[in-house]
């Protein structure tokens, strides 16, 4: 099974019902690190996920919370890392993190080196007003991880896979820079 794929959003409602894939097949531990600048849909993909796990709240970015805790099928713990220096999200969210729960970061590559592995990796970046360009990897734990860590991994590959079916994604070329 390919470890990463990219594709094209046309809209806002598939970015949401990629979001909603994944949200449906995210096992307990997982972490879905999401980066891309300002507007590029984090949030909007955050929306879906939280609709696959079945949250009634409103998702907004936690910008001034930096970690909104979401009850649902899984509570979804929403990290924003966009002002949070690593110590404070840490601090705040580390117990989060591979927890019982899923967690998302948005601008997660803020804060990169501090994220646990395995997890998946979601990039979006603006291409027109209404298209972006996605870019989804599942990042490995390293070499000899506890066999839960291996566990996952397999659970967040078929997540992987899942997202890439959504309908309405549109083809996009293979990533050449993983
Ligand atoms: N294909 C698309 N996918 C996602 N959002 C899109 C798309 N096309 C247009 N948009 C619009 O782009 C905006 C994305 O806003 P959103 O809050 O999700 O971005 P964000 O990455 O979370 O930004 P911020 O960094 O401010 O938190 C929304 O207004 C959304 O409607
Ligand atoms: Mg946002």
């Amino acid at each position: 099974m390919a470890r990463e794929w990219r594709a094209r959003s046309p809209a806002p409602a598939v970015t949401e019902a990629l979001g909603e894939e994944l949200g449906r097949a995210l096992v307990p531990g997982a972490l879905l690190a999401l980066s891309g600048e300002l507007g590029a849909g984090k949030t909007t993909l955050v929306r879906g996920l939280a609709r696959g796990l079945g949250i009634e709240e409103s998702i907004v970015s936690p910008t001034f919370t930096r970690m909104r805790a979401l009850p649902g099928r899984l509570t979804l713990y929403h990290f924003d890392a966009w002002r949070a220096g690593s110590e404070e999200l840490l601090a705040e969210g580390g117990e989060f993190l591979a927890g019982a729960g899923v967690a998302v970061i948005e601008w997660a590559e803020r804060v990169e080196r501090w994220l646990p592995c395995p997890r998946l990796a979601l990039t979006l970046a603006h291409h027109a007003l209404e298209e972006r360009v996605l870019s989804c990897a599942l990042v490995s734990a390293p070499p000899g991880s506890a066999p839960g860590a291996r566990l996952l991994e397999h659970a967040l590959l078929e997540t992987l896979e899942r997202g890439r079916r959504t309908p309405g994604l549109l083809s996009a070329s293979p990533v050449s820079d993983p």
